[in-house]
């Protein structure tokens, strides 16, 4: 593939996930597309379900072409109950699904009050309800089976924050967020283990499109990311392979920022080094200070 990969196996031993089978939903593109070469270097067979499913199927070539694996790929609309139940159906009819990573997302920038009720609800439809529908289908199958499966939310650092002119996609996060939360709680005795990982902005193909829309914007992002950098979606695969395996088995209904600290308060350090930098910057001796 084009894209820079995570080096899965630099970190992880590379059979971790042979023999596992992982549903990515929006695994043809951006995050979800790196997440699944992630799970395919470490072995496991995959099932990507999105609504564009050429998509899907090229990246199942490339897939296939580099490791190998079992993939099957299923067109569905996430905010439709009744294609999620077909979807999920067909996933385990491959098999049983072990992993489940609610990555497929929608988001738009406007103005609130500009904000037709229209686009709210697709974009809450979207994010949050389909992730419930996603989750629920494959979860109540668990719960009778007794498997002990693990979720993974692709969130958001908006979901902590908020973030001026993407109301229905930071509401929608926050709501993951909490309903990892809540089913960590709900169903931690059946074993499965709920978590998200929320990226801060990331330079993908969709979000670029959708949300920076030109490089100037790109430039302002990163001198806000304490670390340094706008990431890759790359950068994000690291915390999803950490979730789903048994470094994380006793982690559940956590949230991880994979942001380079961009989500951190601006420190008031960088106040005093603008306004008062003789005291900002004077060497610290010994002695108790004057506080
Ligand atoms: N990039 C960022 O800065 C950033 C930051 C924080 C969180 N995230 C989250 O990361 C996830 C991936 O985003 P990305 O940047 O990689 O963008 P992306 O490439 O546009 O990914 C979105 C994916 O979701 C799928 N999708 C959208 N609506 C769907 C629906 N109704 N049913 C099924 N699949 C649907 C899309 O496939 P189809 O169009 O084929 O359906 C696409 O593959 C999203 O949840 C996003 O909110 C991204």
């Amino acid at each position: 593939m084009k894209a820079d990969r995570f080096d899965a196996r630099a970190v992880y031993q590379k059979d971790l996930f042979r023999e596992k089978r992982v549903l990515i939903t929006g695994g043809g593109s951006g995050i979800g597309r790196l997440v699944a070469d992630g799970f395919a270097q470490l072995g496991a067979n995959l099932v990507l379900a999105a609504r564009k499913l050429d998509r899907l199927e090229s990246a199942r070539d490339e897939l296939l072409g580099d490791y190998g694996i079992q993939v099957t790929c299923l067109q569905c609309d996430i905010a439709d109950p009744k294609q999620v139940q077909q979807m999920v159906a067909g996933a385990f009819a491959a098999g049983e699904v072990h992993v489940l990573v609610n990555n497929a997302g929608a988001n738009s920038l406007r103005p609130t009050e500009a904000l037709t009720p229209v686009r709210w609800k697709a974009i809450i439809d979207t994010v949050l309800s389909g992730t419930y529908y996603v989750t629920r289908e494959v979860c109540r199958r668990w719960i009778r089976t007794g498997y002990a499966g693990r979720v993974i939310n692709m969130a958001s650092t908006t979901g902590w924050t908020g973030s001026p002119y993407m109301a229905p996609s930071g509401a929608a996060k926050a709501g993951i967020i909490n309903l990892g939360r809540t089913l960590g709680s709900e169903w931690g005795r059946h074993g499965i283990r709920i978590n998200d990982v929320s990226p801060g902005p990331v330079f993908t193909k969709g979000s670029f499109e959708r949300l920076w829309l030109n490089e100037d914007v790109i430039d302002l992002i990163q001198k806000r990311v304490p670390l340094g950098r706008f990431p890759g979606p790359e950068d994000i695969v690291g915390s999803v392979l950490f979730l789903a395996s048994p470094a994380a088995d006793f982690i559940t209904g956590a949230s991880i920022a994979v942001d380079g600290g961009e989500s951190l308060k601006q420190s008031f350090g960088e106040l005093v080094e603008k306004f008062r930098p003789r005291r900002a910057t004077q060497d610290e001796t010994e002695s108790r200070p004057d506080l």
